[in-house]
C-alpha cells in the first residue's frame, strides 16, 4: 500500500518528510487563496493545505465535506499551531491531490457535536457512524470482546458457535420465529441464548466452551435492553461456584487493565438475593452509595398513624441533607414511589430541630427522637406489603442519589448477586416459574421435592453499577432431577417429551458436572464507555420500537413467500 500514515501520527518530528495519506474530507475552507482542507479517518485528523499555483488547486477548489481523496505532500509547520489537537503542529504542503469519490451534501452533520435527532442519526447509521465519538464506541467494543476473549482462550476454553435456527429454549421472554418452507405450519426460533447447546457441549466433552452468542429476544424494550444482542456464553465442566466466579473476576480485571488502565479489586463483594432486595430494593443494587433501606415497622409500632396501622411492612431510608428538598420535588418523588407500585411516600424532616412532615400531626416530639434523625436529615417511608415497599424504595433510592450526586461516575464496583431462590410462584396463575431457568441446579434436592417455594438455587448473577452485566448457575445434570423440575414447573410428562425430549435424553448417557454463566457484552460495553444508552455500543441496533430504521424492517414480503412458507396475514 503506498500510504504512509494514518491521520493521527504525524508531529514536528516529521517535518520536510514526503508523505502520502488519504481518508474522508471533514472540512474544506478558502482563506485567503490558501485552500486548508481537514483529513479525517479512524485515528484523527490531520490539516492539508493548497496554495494558489499548485497544479492540483482546481481539484481542491471543487472537494466538499466528506469527499473521499488521497494526497501527496511534504510535513511543513504550521503557521498557527493547535497545540489541542494531536497533529496541530503541523500541516501538509500538497502536492497532488486525487478525489477518489464525491458526496452529496450528507442529510446530517458528521461531527461529534451533530445536532442530527435519533430517527436521522439510525436512519443514516453509517453517517453516524463516521462521528469520531461513535467509531470510539465500537473500536471499545472491539478491544473489549478481544480482551475477553483472550483470557477464556489462554484458560483453555474452546470458541465453539451454536445454531441460530433452533428450537425455544424457554428463558422467560418471547421467541422470534422463522416459519419452515419443507414443514408447513412449523417453526424455528431464534435463540433466546445457547443454553442448552452449551450444556449438550459439556455432555459431549469439550469440558470448557465459550462463544460471542447472539440472543433474540421479543420483549419490552429499555435504554440497557435491545432485541438482539450479544452474550459472552460460557459453560464449563466439574466446577463449582466459585471456579465460575473466579474466572469471570479474571476476565474483568484483565479487561479493565487493558482497555481502561483501571485496576479491578478482586475478589468482587458478594450479597445474598435476600440482603439485596432488603436493603437495596432491587437484585442488582449499585454499590457506588450507601442509602440503605431500613424496617420502621418496630420504631411506628407505637405511634398511631391510621395510614401504617393496617400495613404489614413500612420501610425508609434517611437522606442526609435531603431536608432541602422541596414540597414540589417530594411530590414528583411521590408518584415515582406510586408507579414502583408503593402504596405512598411519608416523610419527616429536621430542619435544626424543628420536625415536620406528612404525619406531623401524629407525631409528638418524644416520637420524633425515636427515630434519630441528624439535623438536614429526611426520612422517607413507604408503608405496604413488603416486595412493594422495597421495590418503590429501591427505584427511589437510584433517584435520590441521582439528584444529589452520591455517584462517583469514575468508579466500578462489582457486586455477586448469591443464594437465589430456585422458583417463583405466580399467584394468578396458581404455578411456578423458575427464577433463573429450568436447568438451574437446587442446593438441596429434598428441598425442592418437600418444598419447593422455599427451595434455593445453585444460581449467582454478576452486577456491575447497578446493571446486571451477566448471569448463571450450576446446572441439573441428572435426569431424574431434571425431570422433577419440569414437573415442579407443572409441565406434564407429554410437554417434556415434546419440547426438552432430547434433552432429558442426553442426560441419560453421562454427564458431568457442569455450570456456567453468561455475560452481557453490550451492556459491559456500556458501561466501560460511559454510555447510558445501549444503541450506542450496537453498530446497527434496533429502536426502542423493535425498528432497524436503516433497512426499514422488519417488512411486508411477496406473496410468493408468504405461499411458499404457508402462511396468510390476518387482518
Ligand atoms: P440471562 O437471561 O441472565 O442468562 O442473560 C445473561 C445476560 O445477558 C444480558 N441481557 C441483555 N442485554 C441486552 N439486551 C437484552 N434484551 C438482554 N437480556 C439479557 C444481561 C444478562 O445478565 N442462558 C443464561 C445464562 C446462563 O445461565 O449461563 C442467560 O441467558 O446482561
Amino acid at each position: 500500500m503506498k500510504y504512509t500514515h494514518n491521520n493521527y501520527e504525524l508531529n514536528m518530528s516529521n517535518l520536510g518528510q514526503e508523505v502520502y495519506l488519504k481518508g474522508w474530507v471533514q472540512k474544506s475552507r478558502n482563506l485567503g487563496g490558501l485552500i486548508f482542507i481537514d483529513l479525517r479517518d479512524r485515528f484523527g485528523i490531520t490539516q492539508l493545505m493548497v496554495k494558489p499555483d499548485n497544479q492540483f488547486y482546481g481539484v481542491a477548489e471543487k472537494i466538499r465535506s466528506e469527499y473521499v481523496i488521497e494526497v501527496k505532500g511534504i510535513v511543513s509547520e504550521r503557521e498557527s499551531k493547535n497545540l489541542n489537537m494531536q497533529t496541530g503542529e503541523i500541516e501538509i504542503d500538497v502536492k497532488e491531490l486525487t478525489i477518489l469519490s464525491a458526496a452529496e451534501t450528507p442529510p446530517m452533520s458528521v461531527s461529534d457535536d451533530t445536532d442530527a435527532l435519533e430517527e436521522t442519526r439510525l436512519k443514516y447509521r453509517y453517517l453516524d457512524l463516521r462521528r469520531p465519538h461513535m467509531q470510539n464506541f465500537l473500536i471499545q467494543r472491539h478491544k473489549i470482546t478481544q480482551s475477553i476473549r483472550s483470557v477464556l482462550v489462554s484458560e483453555g476454553f474452546y470458541e465453539l458457535d451454536t445454531p441460530i435456527l433452533g428450537k425455544s429454549t424457554p428463558e422467560g421472554a418471547r421467541d422470534y420465529l422463522v416459519p419452515s418452507r419443507l414443514y408447513a405450519g412449523h417453526f424455528y426460533a431464534l435463540p433466546q441464548s445457547p443454553q442448552i447447546y452449551k450444556q449438550l457441549f459439556m455432555v459431549a466433552g469439550f469440558e470448557k466452551y465459550f462463544q460471542m452468542a447472539k440472543c433474540f429476544r421479543d420483549e419490552d424494550l429499555r435504554a440497557d435492553r435491545q432485541p438482539e444482542f450479544t452474550q459472552v456464553d460460557i459453560e464449563a465442566s466439574f466446577i463449582d461456584q466459585e471456579d465460575i466466579q473466579g474466572l469471570i473476576e479474571r476476565v474483568m480485571k484483565h479487561t479493565f487493565k487493558q482497555v481502561l488502565d483501571v485496576e479491578v479489586q478482586t475478589p468482587f463483594l458478594k450479597m445474598s438475593y435476600q440482603d439485596a432486595m432488603e436493603k437495596y430494593g432491587t437484585d442488582k443494587p449499585d454499590m457506588r452509595y450507601e442509602l440503605l433501606i431500613n424496617d420502621y415497622k418496630a420504631l411506628f409500632s407505637k405511634i398511631d398513624i391510621p395510614l401504617f396501622n393496617d400495613k404489614s411492612y413500612l420501610k425508609g431510608i434517611v437522606l442526609n441533607q435531603g431536608a432541602s428538598l422541596t414540597r414540589k420535588q417530594i411530590d414528583k418523588l411521590s408518584d415515582l414511589v406510586k408507579k414502583n407500585h408503593g402504596d405512598a411516600l411519608v416523610y419527616v424532616k429536621n430542619v435544626e430541630g424543628v420536625y415536620s412532615g406528612s404525619i406531623h400531626k401524629f407525631m409528638n416530639e418524644a416520637d420524633y427522637q425515636t427515630l434519630n434523625l441528624k439535623d438536614q436529615d429526611i426520612l422517607f417511608l413507604v408503608p405496604g406489603n413488603n416486595d412493594q415497599a422495597l421495590n418503590a424504595l429501591g427505584a427511589l433510592r437510584v433517584e435520590l442519589a441521582h439528584q444529589f450526586n452520591l455517584i462517583d461516575e469514575n468508579i466500578y464496583k462489582f457486586l455477586w448477586v448469591t443464594e437465589w431462590p430456585l422458583l417463583e410462584y405466580d399467584e394468578e396463575e396458581k404455578r411456578f416459574y423458575a427464577k433463573h431457568h429450568p436447568f438451574t441446579a437446587p442446593s438441596d434436592v429434598n428441598q425442592l421435592k418437600t418444598n419447593p417455594k422455599d427451595a434455593m438455587a445453585k444460581a449467582y448473577d454478576i452486577v456491575l453499577n447497578g446493571y446486571e452485566i451477566g448471569g448463571g448457575s450450576i446446572r441439573i445434570h441428572n435426569q431424574d432431577v431434571q425431570k422433577l423440575m419440569f414437573e415442579t414447573l407443572g409441565l406434564s410428562d407429554e410437554e417434556v417429551k415434546h419440547r426438552f425430549g432430547f434433552f432429558v435424553d442426553a442426560l441419560k448417557y453421562g454427564t458431568p458436572p457442569h455450570g456456567g454463566l453468561a455475560l452481557g457484552l453490550d451492556r459491559i460495553v456500556m458501561l466501560m464507555t460511559h454510555t447510558s444508552n445501549i444503541k450506542d455500543v450496537i453498530a446497527f441496533p434496533k429502536t426502542q420500537s423493535a425498528k432497524d430504521q436503516m433497512m426499514q424492517a422488519p417488512s411486508d414480503v411477496d406473496q410468493v413467500q408468504l405461499d411458499e412458507l404457508h402462511l396468510k396475514i390476518g387482518e
